[in-house]
């Protein structure tokens, strides 16, 4: 070392006249080595559990300043609390408002409009449960998921998915009749009792297409089960109560699919029309004055929600909640800041995306958000 100038962190803004001892080049200017006031977001600490008794709100509240993953969960809880908390009244009244918004009465209570959107996944696991939470409350506007998340929904209104462990044997299960969802298990038997009660369900959708050019598309599909089933531990009960749509444009991959293919063989032409949906789902997009989409997992829900956004040239708040990455270039993994290029998420917006397993954060998040902070909607003037 001896001739060296010894370059710690500390003298690395000094680096003009270590270099110059050292000979070593430096390239560029190193600055003051202070945070600069405009790019501080606070100082980085955790809870402290010598206080006391654990205060779990207090300490989920740490999350933000805690650093990495923890951090954007803390951002996260701020993205639905914007969503939560947004109203109409909060905004300058435009040029070209409709006279329909000009009323401070519906000013007042027009809110953002919040669609959801998760995998099949979330539904074979507890997350069912705050989801059901969420549509019976109204708290969300637009459901967006995949063929497993509608059918599993309505499968365990007639028998449990199981705890199992991801290192359970596929050939023993399949000898067994026993599925592996992560580690989880669905018996095969879980789905007779379903099948039996969807397969009469679709004859009669098919009855009325054939007697009354009645038309259904995935929602109403989703709309009629979920009336069908008189079952309130369903999401769908809700959404159909509730007149939350919920869409579903891969609703043939899934043990619903299976059942379509089986009724076409009994009896042929029965259409399904995702057509309709699109028009529905991009038409909520538009027609929101606020937009805010909360999206676990990724595949075609993330997209199919982002892109009915784009139609309004972006939604004003985002949250991501996934495992993916982006170096593979998949849609799954890729951050709010790609879906900005494409004018899925408005420029101005500050979307966040959280690293994260969802059944391990949602539920904390819902419990910091809309178990929190939500104001029950009041009926708006006719
Ligand atoms: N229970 C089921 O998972 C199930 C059942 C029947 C049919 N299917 C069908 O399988 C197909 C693929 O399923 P999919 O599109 O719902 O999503 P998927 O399970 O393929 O997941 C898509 C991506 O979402 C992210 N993701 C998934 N789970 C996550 C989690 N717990 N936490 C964080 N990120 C997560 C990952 O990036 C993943 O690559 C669909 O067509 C679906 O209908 C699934």
């Amino acid at each position: 070392m001896e001739g060296l100038g010894v370059v710690s962190y500390a003298t690395m803004g000094l680096a003009t006249s270590a270099s110059a001892q050292t000979g070593a080049e430096f390239i560029g200017s190193v600055g003051t080595g202070m945070m600069p006031e405009h790019m501080k977001k606070g100082e980085v600490h955790g809870y402290d559990f010598q206080k006391g008794p654990v205060d779990f709100e207090a300490l989920l509240n740490t999350y933000k300043y805690t650093g990495f993953q923890a951090t954007n969960f803390g951002y996260a809880i701020e993205e639905i609390n914007k969503m939560i908390k947004w109203r109409l009244s909060d905004e300058p009244i435009l040029p070209d408002e409709s006279e329909q918004f000009l009323d401070p009465e519906v000013r007042k209570n027009t809110r953002c409009t919040i669609f959801l959107g998760y995998t099949s996944n979330m539904i074979s696991c507890g997350c069912r449960e705050i989801i059901r939470y969420l549509a019976q409350n109204k708290m969300i506007d637009c459901i967006v998921t995949t063929a497993g998340g509608i059918e599993e929904d309505f499968m365990k209104c007639f028998k449990p998915h199981y705890l199992g462990d991801f290192a359970l044997n596929g050939p023993f299960l399949r000898k067994q009749g026993l599925n592996r969802l992560g580690n989880l298990i669905v018996p095969s038997e879980n789905y007779t009792g379903f099948e039996e009660w969807v397969a009469p369900i679709i004859e009669t959708m098919h009855q009325e297409q054939k007697e009354k050019g009645k038309i259904f598309s995935p929602s109403k599909i989703i709309k009629r089960l979920g009336k069908e089933c008189k079952d309130e531990s369903s999401v769908y009960y809700w959404c159909a109560k509730n007149k939350i749509p919920v869409f579903c444009p891969a609703i043939t991959d899934g043990s619903l699919g299976d059942l379509l293919y089986f009724h076409s063989y009994k009896e042929p032409g029965f259409i399904v029309d995702i057509n309709q949906d699109i028009r529905k789902l991009n038409s909520m997009a538009v027609w929101a004055k606020k937009s805010g989409q909360i999206i676990l997992g990724g595949g075609v829900i993330k997209h199919h929600i982002c892109n009915a956004n784009l139609m309004r040239n972006g939604a004003d708040y985002s949250l991501f909640i996934n495992t993916g990455q982006e170096f593979d270039g998949s849609d799954s993994g890729a951050r709010p800041d790609e879906a900005i290029s494409w004018g899925k998420i408005k420029i101005d917006a500050n979307p966040v995306k959280l690293y994260a397993e969802c059944s391990l954060v949602f539920p904390l998040l819902v419990a910091m958000t809309f178990a929190k902070t939500w104001q029950p909607r009041l009926d708006l003037p006719k």
